[in-house]
């Protein structure tokens, strides 16, 4: 059975997309830190019949992420990658601290980057796969009080798009998916939007970009409030 990773698949966006992708014939290997989260997930997985593994992953950790793919490449075949993991700090550019926009961009960015670069060696040897990029509206322009956040996603895109083009001539896809605001635990601590029940579930957004994944690129914006 072929295995898809997804990071970040404990809550949210993740953890709707791993339950479809469970329903779609792969075996899910779901990443984040949080274990708990995950296993419960993977519990909910198996009751509708499908199979998926735990793995706990810090994506800001380079050394554990280069272990982990290659333990996984040893357990599975790995076909595909969800890179969904991602954090925001939101408000005014200068009360962000340099802290925090160090953790936005090692897990947004280099999170991305180097999950990418530790599993494409085994697409490769499979001569096929998918990856699909979990972005934002806020890689597609800028917005107020987001400055660090869409800086984050404009990066993944640009690393997105690229590969579209440098792999364009093999059977490895990459899928770039930009969303609006979701009501997600992504905002539990966050006064940036005042209610995030008015923006789209997480599962209308994992069933849209599961349809169509055989796009290159996904857009999904906000609904009108
Ligand atoms: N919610 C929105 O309005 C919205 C809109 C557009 C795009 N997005 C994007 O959608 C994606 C999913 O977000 P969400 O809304 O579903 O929020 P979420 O529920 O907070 O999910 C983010 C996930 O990322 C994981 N994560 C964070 N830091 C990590 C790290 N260092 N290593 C490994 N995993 C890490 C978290 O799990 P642990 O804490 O357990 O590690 C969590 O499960 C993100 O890329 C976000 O930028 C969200």
């Amino acid at each position: 059975m072929e295995a898809i990773i997804v990071t970040g698949a404990g809550t949210g966006l993740g953890k709707e997309l791993a339950l479809l992708l469970s329903k779609q014939d792969y075996h899910v290997i779901l990443t984040g830190r949080t274990e708990d989260t995950l296993n419960a997930v993977k519990q909910q997985i198996e009751q509708s019949g499908g199979s998926a593994t735990v793995q706990a992953l810090d994506l800001r950790n380079l050394e554990e992420i280069k272990e982990i793919a290659l333990l996984l490449s040893k357990k599975h075949t790995l076909s595909g990658l969800v890179n969904n993991a991602g954090i925001g700090y939101f408000g005014p550019f200068s009360e962000t601290s340099d802290t925090e926009m160090e953790e936005v961009f090692q897990t947004n960015v280099f999170g991305t980057i180097h999950m990418t670069k530790a599993i494409l060696p085994y697409l490769e040897q499979n001569q096929k796969g998918l990856v699909v990029n979990i972005i934002s509206t806020a890689g597609l322009r800028g917005k107020k009080h987001e400055a660090v956040y869409c800086a984050s996603k404009f990066a993944v895109r640009g690393f997105t798009e690229s590969l579209q083009k440098e792999y364009e001539a093999t059977d490895i896809r990459f899928v770039a998916a930009y969303m609006g605001g979701m009501n997600t635990p992504f905002w539990e601590e966050s006064e940036h939007v005042a209610d995030p029940t008015k923006f789209r579930s997480a599962t209308e957004v994992a069933e849209i970009i599961v349809n169509n994944l055989e796009k290159t690129e996904i857009i999904i914006e906000s609904k009108k409030s």
